[in-house]
């Protein structure tokens, strides 16, 4: 079995006063056999160093360095303390513009810096109620997901774009059908396809969780929202625990 992962981000969320949360957090999951991640705004990653719970940069450049005014490298992210980096969030992807091939080349850069990709896929609303949900999650993970891709260096999160931050959430046969399918897809492409980690992201809340977390192949959660305030997250972590 994979080990479980309860991954937060917290989008462009939290100021210092915040990291009370990540402190909070560590103490109550102290013993936890679990993994869990948090991705603050990157200017908080630094002084997230030394918790106990793992830090994680929300998006990275595919180049190491060079003339990107606001960007930041996966080097950069590895030299503050970052062990993960969330790529090809759909709000990257529609914000700016971010293709399978440009996530890509960011998860590569991530692997290059020593830390793991969380990579990003899943459908919109249009392309679940045209049908078509399964054959776009094939076409971004073959473009998305590195022929690299080991797994230490990769999670995959799949997170319809539908359900982020709306309160819906696909069905479990639903969220069933899609993870299966990645899972069918990793085993096919690579040795350890098996045992790489699979997350569902989108409207995950204290009160679903337990439910999402007996689905076969959800190894854990992407939690924007609810990963914001410890006792929220905390709930959610302690169902994965359970799980
Ligand atoms: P949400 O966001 O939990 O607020 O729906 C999930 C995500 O975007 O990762």
């Amino acid at each position: 079995m994979p080990r479980k992962l309860a991954a937060g981000n917290w989008k462009m969320n939290g100021l210092r006063a915040n990291l009370t949360e990540i402190e909070t957090l560590a103490e109550r999951h102290a013993d936890s056999p679990i993994d869990i991640l948090i991705c603050p705004p990157a200017p908080l990653i630094a002084a997230c160093q030394g918790t106990l719970l793992d830090i994680g940069g929300q998006d990275c450049h595919p180049a190491t360095s060079g003339a990107h005014t606001g960007d930041i490298s996966a080097q950069m992210l590895a030299d503050v303390g970052a062990t993960y980096v969330i790529t090809g969030h759909s709000e990257r992807r529609s914000d700016h513009g971010e293709t399978d091939a440009i996530v890509a080349a960011k998860s590569e850069a991530a692997y290059a810096a020593g830390i793991t990709a969380v990579i990003c896929l899943g459908e919109t609303l249009a392309e679940r109620e045209a049908g078509t949900t399964l054959s776009v999650i094939d076409t971004q993970l073959t473009g998305s997901v590195p022929a690299t891709a080991t797994v230490q260096n990769t999670v995959i999160a799949y997170e319809p774009v539908w359900a982020i931050g709306t309160g819906k959430v696909p069905t479990l046969d639903q969220i069933a059908e899609v993870h299966a399918y990645i899972r069918a897809h990793l085993n096919a492409r690579f040795d350890d396809g098996n045992k790489m980690r699979i997350l569902y992201g989108g409207s995950v809340k204290g009160s679903n969780a337990a439910g999402i977390f007996g689905v076969p192949h959800v190894d854990g959660a992407l939690v924007g929202g609810a990963s914001l305030k410890a006792d929220d997250f905390s709930e959610i972590i302690t169902a994965l625990e359970a799980s």
